[in-house]
């Protein structure tokens, strides 16, 4: 079952009359509306300028925007995975002039009956905050898990040559020409589309690794199922682990994109996954080695892991790599309610 975008809007449900607001299904044509009100949001690293034609084309996703007086005042996605039993909220924003009114909380509320309607086989809803939660949240949503941010930056070309000074754990070169201290190690392994099936559906072996058995890629949470696995196979993602067959440690590095909050500014988003610091630095390098091969310019990083490796990775990237921390420590919590 699924929502089509062409959906006539009489068959949306009413919006609260005191609220002045119109629903619809967001199109193409809406684009410059929706960036006219995103200025400024989430510090510049708004990923819907790059993901908002796709987002348009996804049978299981609608995006919704709110109007007042006819003017596009806030946007929310709904997009359902975990073989239809869940709706993953995202993209949620309200236009500055109307934030504090309780926009937002209008735009879920309608959002969770229009989804309760067309797809009457979702049970929960599930959204991924970065923001300070507090007692009214936690009345609201249930904490399915959570992973510490570490926000850097950089210039590509700096940071390609200060990784040719380090081996592949991390530890300063004495020479340039002497070999890695770890080439006797086995190197992280990247994965194909065959290789991801087996070890996250065919096996239990990521059960442990993955943060509450969630495959969480740059912000939106899969269970391990097979309908999830489609969904990241046709995505841009590099999928490493330390051992497939004794995995301690797994990352997904989604492809570069550009970020509205300059030119030439991109965005690499690391998930990773298990506690064993000297092997998630290794896997950071990795990735990091491979995009800045061929990307040029200024690149936000961020990553997402235990929080307690936060420190002695935040440490790591100051002192070995020399990149810039843009935030102190956040949290990507992945929250959940009953629909
Ligand atoms: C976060 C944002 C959407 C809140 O919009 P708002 O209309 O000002 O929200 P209000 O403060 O009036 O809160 C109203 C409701 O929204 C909910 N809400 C607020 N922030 C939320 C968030 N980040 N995620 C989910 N719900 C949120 C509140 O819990 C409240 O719900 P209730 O009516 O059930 O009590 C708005 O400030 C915004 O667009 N910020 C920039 C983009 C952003 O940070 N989006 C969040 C992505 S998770």
């Amino acid at each position: 079952m699924k929502i089509e975008n062409s959906l006539p809007l009489t068959q949306l449900p009413e919006a609260p009359p005191h609220m002045g607001l119109q629903f619809t299904v967001a199109t193409e044509e809406d684009f410059d509306d929706i960036m006219a009100m995103s200025q400024h949001i989430y510090g510049g690293l708004d990923y819907i300028p790059t993901r908002y034609t796709d987002w348009l084309q996804e049978h299981n996703r609608t995006v919704i925007l709110a109007r007042k007086h006819g003017k596009v005042i806030a946007l929310e996605s709904v997009c359902v995975i975990d073989d239809g039993e869940t709706v993953l909220v995202e993209g949620l924003r309200v236009a500055p002039q109307e934030r504090g009114k309780g926009v937002a909380g209008v735009l879920l509320r309608f959002c969770s009956q229009l989804v309760k309607s067309k797809y009457p086989e979702v049970k929960v809803t599930r959204l991924t905050r970065d923001d300070q939660l507090g007692p009214k949240d936690f009345q609201k949503y249930r904490l399915i898990t959570k992973q510490g941010i570490l926000l850097v930056r950089f210039r590509a070309e700096q940071l390609k040559s200060r990784l040719a000074e380090l081996s592949a754990d991390g530890d300063m070169l004495t020479s340039p020409s002497a070999p890695p201290s770890s080439s006797l190690q086995v190197a992280p392994v990247r994965l194909d589309d065959t290789a991801i099936q087996r070890l996250y559906l065919a096996s239990d072996l990521m059960h442990d690794v993955l943060p509450n058995g969630n495959i969480v890629q740059d912000w939106q949470p899969f269970k391990p199922l097979s309908s999830n696995m489609d969904i990241l196979l046709k995505k841009d993602i590099d999928w490493l682990v330390d051992d497939p067959a004794r995995p301690s440690v797994a990352s997904l590095c989604t492809w570069p994109f550009r970020v509205p909050i300059g030119d030439h500014w991109y965005y690499l988003n690391i998930d990773m996954f298990g506690k064993d610091l000297a092997l998630v630095r290794r896997q950071f390098l990795c990735h990091l080695r491979r995009h800045t091969a061929t990307l040029k310019g200024h690149v936000m990083c961020q990553m997402f892991l235990d929080p307690p490796l936060w420190k002695p990775m935040e440490e790591f990237c100051r002192r070995a790599l020399g990149v810039e921390l843009v935030k102190e420590y956040t949290e990507q919590c992945v929250v959940e309610s009953d629909l």
